[in-house]
């Protein structure tokens, strides 16, 4: 079975990224020629334009995956761009994609009905992302919720190219997280880099406290019991508590009598202890970067043998080989 994923190098890692998205990749590392994860650069050229900063965003995404447990010896890890293969797919894809796919998606919706005008880019993501998922005969496509719809889409353009075709492509799954849904932000929204509303991984830890000090909270008195699942302050806390000072902190609430500055600093004592280990690994890799792009250059490696392989498949099947 194998497992993939990518992540887009648009700005560092959130714990909305971490808890929604490559805490699952880490746990779902075992065999390197099994679990293949990437930096989406091509991805994120819809949206950074600006070549030093997606270079420097490419390595800070790869050490963040590193930091965060990421690990060589479980998994292949590689930059999207060095598999020349994914777009030579894409077009293959694009030429059994229906508009109307494309036009339900929701990274374009959205751009739309603010009347922004979409690039070709913005509107074919879905498409690129199928072709990573497809060309590496995926199994297993571990994925924040709202990724799920894209998903569908690669589980779309494979039946129909396999239709068309013959049996080519392999069905992908798409996986959620069990709670992951969704990790509030430091206002109660979701949070996002679009929100400006996050708390790095790596934060700088002053910065973390300061920010987690203006988590927005409800005024009621505090003398008075509160709900703990109506609080984000309490979600945030149960990403990074262990199920003993959970419970303490569920019956904390209901009892009343405390303060939000109190919960604030456990959440914050609670955040640094939890990424501890992954500064210290981080700031390891950062200081042996050659380790680092040999790492990417292996991952490419394997990568692109498997690539080529489903390729040459795709392009027997259709018949421009
Ligand atoms: P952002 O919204 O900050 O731009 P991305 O869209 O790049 O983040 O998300 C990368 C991955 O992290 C996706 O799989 C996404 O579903 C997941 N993710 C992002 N924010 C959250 C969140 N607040 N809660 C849960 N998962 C999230
Ligand atoms: N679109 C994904 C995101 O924004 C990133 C991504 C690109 C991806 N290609 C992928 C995720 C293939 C899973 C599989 O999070």
């Amino acid at each position: 079975m194998r497992v993939l994923s990518g992540i887009q190098p648009t700005g560092r890692f959130h714990w909305g990224n971490y808890f929604g998205a490559i805490a699952q990749y880490i746990s779902m590392q075992g065999d390197p020629n099994n679990a293949f994860y990437f930096v989406a650069d091509l991805h994120a050229l819809t949206t950074v334009r600006d070549a030093q900063r997606l270079r420097k965003n490419v390595l800070d995404a790869a050490l963040d995956l590193l930091g965060l447990g990421l690990d060589p010896a479980k998994a292949t890890l590689f930059v999207q761009s060095e598999i020349p293969q994914v777009p030579q797919l894409t077009w293959l894809l694009m030429t059994v994609c229906p508009m109307g796919l494309l036009e339900r998606c929701h990274a374009y919706k959205e751009k739309k009905a603010r009347g922004l005008t979409a690039d070709v880019g913005l509107f074919g993501y879905p498409v690129l992302m199928a072709a990573d998922i497809l060309i590496y005969d995926s199994d297993v496509v571990p994925v924040g919720e709202d990724q799920m719809q894209h998903i569908e889409v690669a589980r779309d353009l494979a039946g129909s190219f396999n239709h068309l075709f013959g049996e080519t492509f392999r069905l992908p799954k798409g996986s959620i997280l069990d709670g992951s849904a969704k990790v509030p932000g430091l206002d109660g929204e979701k949070m996002s880099k679009s929100y400006g509303n996050t708390v790095e991984c790596f934060e700088d830890l002053k910065a973390q406290r300061k920010k987690i000090m203006r988590i927005a909270t409800d005024s009621r008195p505090m003398d008075q019991p509160k709900d703990p699942q109506t609080d984000n302050l309490f979600h945030l806390y149960a990403n990074f508590a262990n199920a003993e000072d959970l419970a303490e902190m569920d019956a904390l609430y209901r009892r009343g009598g405390f303060g939000y500055g109190e919960v604030k600093k456990k959440l914050a004592d609670a955040a640094e202890a939890f990424f501890a280990p992954a500064r210290e690994r981080r700031a390891d890799y950062e200081a042996h970067l050659d380790t680092v792009r040999d790492i990417l250059r292996e991952g490419a490696k394997r990568a692109s043998d498997k690539a080529e392989e489903v390729l040459q498949r795709a392009q027997l099947a259709c018949g421009i080989r």
